[in-house]
């Protein structure tokens, strides 16, 4: 092998394309051909086959009472906030390191995000800041459970029923990750699901959202469908103004596959994930997040890693996975969430969201937050793997490890680059 690294005019380790992911399969083209030709295209009203079916088995298998498809992610959190009855002017708070979505889904009822620091131990919301974070306009918390961790649930339940609050969980990263042997999204009031592109079940664009409550069902059914108050979901007082969130027949059968072939992804993810950390860390300088007992399965919609300074003699960790890079293999730094106060697409302003006047003024500044572990976090140590890096074989996997060996046996010339 060429030892002068690919960022310096070197051969890159890796020029075999990567596995295409998602998997789909003639069962899946299958599935769709059929639902095109019944020319029954619509998700509802209720029942459609394929729709109900998907609804159906995706909430079985999490252990949830309720739930709802939808069309996408941000949507379900917004209508799991009106669904359990948070109104304009209501406080939520929620992580500081998440994508925009988890902040939009609240800014979009007119709620009033609070953004609160991570723990350093698993960079999902530290239960101590959200404690900090309350005031009497506090409705509700919403928790994502990030990359493959898993939020302290037990901490959060306890904040959220000694102060009467709701705890939403976002699980966009999460399908199918347990707490204490029980599946995220089914412990706090509701839990949000995102099927969009890049996630471990995918139909492009979708979202789920799980509930225990009946109440909260019927009125998050009326909600996605234009506000209709219709039997058997009409158990609910009054009448919502709904949106049309209503997901189509061809995303339900997309889906479905997806659910199909979930367990034999995961467990091929899983063994590629624990070969890939046992490798990088007897390669050091890519440290994984201590373990937590009571995360009973984890899922790698991202595979977490801290980015160890002092073992790259310096170097920060982008030039470092600006290198890895060039040697064929993508670890993200930068490129993947900045926090999120601090993200260009954190434009909240008085004039569209008036709700937020009373305590932000005319604009949310990115200055209203002080979230130092989220900065240190997303600026200088986070380095996210995707799960498509997993759903590979072993020698890919060792692709992988060579491309940061070569890369830390080549520092004094990257460093002598720059
Ligand atoms: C943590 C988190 N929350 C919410 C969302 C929003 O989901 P969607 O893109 O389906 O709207 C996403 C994904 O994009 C996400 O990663």
């Amino acid at each position: 092998m060429n030892q002068n690294l690919a960022i310096l005019g070197g051969d890159p380790v890796r020029t075999r394309p990567w596995p295409e992911w998602p998997h789909v399969g003639p069962q899946d083209v299958e599935r769709l051909r059929s639902v095109i030709e019944s020319r029954n295209l619509g998700g509802i009203p209720f029942p459609n086959t394929l729709h109900q079916q998907f609804a159906e088995q995706f909430t079985s298998r999490l252990g949830a009472r309720y739930g709802v498809l939808m069309t996408n992610g941000t949507v379900s959190l917004s209508v799991a906030l009106r669904a359990l009855g948070v109104h304009a002017g209501d406080e939520v708070i929620t992580t500081g390191f998440t994508w925009i979505g988890t902040v939009a889904g609240i800014v979009h009822v007119n709620a009033v995000p609070v953004l609160a620091d991570i723990s350093d131990d698993n960079w999902c919301i530290d239960p101590a800041k959200v404690e900090e974070s309350i005031t009497d306009r506090t409705r509700a918390v919403m928790v994502v459970h990030l990359g493959n961790q898993v939020a302290d649930m037990d901490a959060l339940l306890d904040i959220c029923r000694r102060h009467d609050l709701l705890l939403i969980e976002d699980c966009a990263h999460a399908h199918f990750a347990q707490w204490r042997g029980q599946c995220v999204g089914t412990i706090g009031d509701a839990g949000s699901y995102s099927f969009e592109t890049s996630k471990i079940m995918t139909s492009g664009e979708g979202g789920f959202l799980v509930t225990g409550s009946e109440e909260a069902f019927h009125r998050a059914m009326s909600l996605v469908h234009v506000g209709r108050k219709e039997a058997p979901y009409d158990r609910f007082p009054g009448r919502v103004f709904g949106w049309n969130h209503r997901a189509t027949e061809m995303q339900a059968a997309v889906l479905l596959g997806q659910l199909d072939q979930y367990d034999a992804l995961d467990e091929q993810r899983t063994a590629m994930a624990e070969l890939l950390t046992k490798g990088l860390t007897e390669i050091g300088g890519f440290l994984p997040l201590p373990d937590d007992p009571r995360v009973t399965r984890r899922q790698r919609y991202e595979l977490l890693f801290r980015f160890d300074t002092d073992a790259w003699e310096g170097l920060h960790r982008d030039k470092v996975l600006e290198a890895i890079l060039a040697e064929g293999v993508e670890f993200e730094g930068n490129t993947f969430y900045p926090p999120l106060h601090r993200d260009p697409l954190f434009h909240i302003t008085a004039d569209d969201w008036p709700a937020i006047r009373e305590r932000y003024g005319e604009k949310i500044s990115p200055d209203a937050f002080h979230l130092p572990v989220a900065e240190r976090v997303a600026f200088d140590e986070a380095v996210w793997i995707h799960h498509s890096l997993l759903s590979v074989e072993p020698e890919d996997v060792q692709d992988m490890l060579d491309a940061v060996v070569k890369v830390r046996d080549n520092l004094g010339a990257l460093r002598q680059s720059l």
